[in-house]
């Protein structure tokens, strides 16, 4: 049951943090370095201030959105996130359940604790649920890429969500003070029969991660060939900057996810909602922006939809959810966020989020 008291996602993030244990709060909590970016993505929503015209008509108001040929119900999609039967036993089954509940898109990550076609055989033909798509991290063996490509489009994910921004982990503090380690039995299974690297010798005066792991970071090639490889739409995770995003957009990709990885990649980014116009400007309508980091009120998901964002996906706000109480847990937090966008939504005088007066966010 959920826990008494719990009316926001707030209080969610609270009750969670008696919930997990330490390691665990380290790895979902936590960001990269200093945690600049992590604070400064909340913070940054919280700034923008609203300016509502009063006493115009909003009966008949909706939160709909058109997203990738489909209509969305409202706009809000649950991020990739990782390991997830660390938050709680049902993982990502639980997540995906109560996302179909309540009509939100739903990422499943690269490094998820249960088998990508469980989770898509759960609720493929569920009336009414919102987009399934499936997050990828290209490794190191192309052959392997392509098998799980090919397995995420038997299963039914209707596109893929490529994270361009984490070649590699940034430095995680928080998670070396808590001495994080996965817990015996959870691990990413969707890569269990990804070949080991090969190893590469160091030469003195090598470095590990230059001359190792970052051999085989994808670049702007692998996204051609990604393309290439199938008919899928594909859209690009961790875009920051307006002219990555015009080089995307040339390349002809799905969409663009403006996202500083929730700040556990590189500390002192910029929050979202700061680069989220430029990036809008840059593409114009040739193809649907999305935006993460630091969603935690539906004030949030209406500044962001008034910054030209189409949708908004959450990440820690769910996992808090499924840590306190499981499927129940993560639906409420959608709810919630639902709630709230409509509430503010109603109270600034928006009846469709396509048609947000530029005036609402006037600085
Ligand atoms: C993530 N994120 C992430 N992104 C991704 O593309 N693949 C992944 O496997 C993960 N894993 C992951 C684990 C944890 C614990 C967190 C907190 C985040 C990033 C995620 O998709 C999203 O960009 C951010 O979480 C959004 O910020 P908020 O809503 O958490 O502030």
């Amino acid at each position: 049951t959920l826990p008494h008291g719990v009316v926001s996602l707030g209080d969610h993030e609270g009750h969670a943090r008696g919930v997990l244990d330490a390691n665990a709060w380290a790895y979902f909590a936590g960001g990269a370095a200093d945690e600049i970016t992590l604070r400064a993505n909340q913070a940054a929503w919280s700034d923008l201030k609203l300016h509502p015209r009063i006493l115009r008509r909003v009966a008949g108001g909706h939160t709909r959105v058109p997203l990738l040929g489909r209509t969305l119900t409202h706009p809000i999609l649950l991020a990739p996130v990782a390991y997830q039967r660390m938050a709680h036993p049902d993982g990502e089954m639980a997540t995906a359940c109560a996302a179909s509940a309540q009509e939100a898109g739903l990422v499943l990550s690269t490094q998820a604790s249960l088998p990508l076609e469980t989770i898509a055989d759960a609720v493929r033909d569920d009336v009414g649920r919102g987009p399934l798509w499936f997050q990828l991290y290209l490794q190191h063996d192309r052959g392997f890429n392509l098998e799980l490509i090919r397995r995420a489009e038997a299963a039914g994910y209707e596109a893929l969500v490529l994270t361009v921004d984490a070649p590699c982990n940034g430095a995680r503090d928080r998670e070396r003070q808590a001495g994080f380690r996965l817990p015996p039995g959870i691990s990413a299974v969707n890569l269990s029969r990804l070949p080991p690297l090969p190893e590469t010798a160091l030469q003195p005066g090598q470095s590990a991660l230059f001359d190792g792991l970052l051999r085989h970071a994808p670049t702007w090639d692998d996204i051609a060939w990604l393309l290439a490889q199938t008919r899928l739409p594909v859209l690009l995770k961790g875009i920051m900057d307006e002219d990555d995003a015009l080089e995307a957009a040339r390349l002809r990709v799905g969409g663009l996810i403006v996202s500083n990885h929730g700040g556990r990649t590189l500390d002192t980014l910029p929050p979202t909602a700061e680069v989220l116009p430029a990036i809008v400007d840059a593409v114009g309508n040739s193809l649907p922006v999305l935006v993460d980091g630091g969603i935690r009120r539906g004030t949030d998901v209406l500044k962001a939809m008034a910054l030209g964002a189409r949708a908004v996906l959450i990440g820690r706000p769910y996992i808090y959810g499924l840590a306190n109480a499981g499927a129940l847990g993560v639906a409420h937090v959608i709810r919630l966020l639902r709630d709230e966008l409509e509430i503010a939504m109603a109270l600034s005088g928006c009846t469709t989020l396509d048609r947000i007066p530029p005036r609402l966010l006037r600085r």
